[in-house]
């Protein structure tokens, strides 16, 4: 089988479920990493789905995409709107990425219109909830499909 597509969650996203349910829905985590492994298995590929609260953590896992991943998933949460470390990081990896958030940061504060990642990704799904984390999945597989040698 081919590498798994990575599939990146950075701070406070452990906390779906009970945070601002309104806003990022009723699904936890293992609720999306569930839809996610169904998703990719029905799409033939794989994922290793990851949270992490730390932005260095985060850096160091889009490293190891590099030689580790077939394509690349992030919803970097806050991050979003803050880490030029993300973005360069993302600019080095090479695999195809998109990022997801579960709102539409767009109607959201203006502070969340601004994201330093999405430079460095092939697309961006926002506003659609967990179903975002299954479309980029669909998107990523035609993407690595098209890479693959006939
Ligand atoms: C988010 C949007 C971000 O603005 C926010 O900080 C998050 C989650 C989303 O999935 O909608 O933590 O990335």
């Amino acid at each position: 089988m081919a590498k798994p597509i990575f599939v990146l969650n950075g701070p406070n996203l452990n906390l779906l479920g009970t945070r601002e349910p309104e806003i990022y829905g009723k699904d936890t985590l293992d609720d999306i990493k569930a839809k996610c492994e169904a998703k990719a298995k029905a799409l033939g590929l794989a994922i290793d789905f990851r949270q992490s609260n730390h932005e260095g953590e985060l850096v160091a896992w889009i490293q190891e995409a590099r030689t580790g991943a077939s394509g690349l998933i992030v919803n970097a949460g806050a991050f979003t709107h803050t880490s030029i470390a993300m973005l360069d990081a993302l600019l080095a990896c090479q695999v195809p990425s998109v990022e997801v958030h579960l709102s539409n940061i767009f109607t959201r504060e203006p502070f969340r219109h601004h994201s330093y990642i999405s430079k460095a990704v092939k697309g961006v799904i926002c506003g659609f909830g967990a179903a975002g984390y299954e479309l980029a999945i669909e998107a990523l597989a035609g993407l690595i499909k098209n890479k693959r040698p006939s």
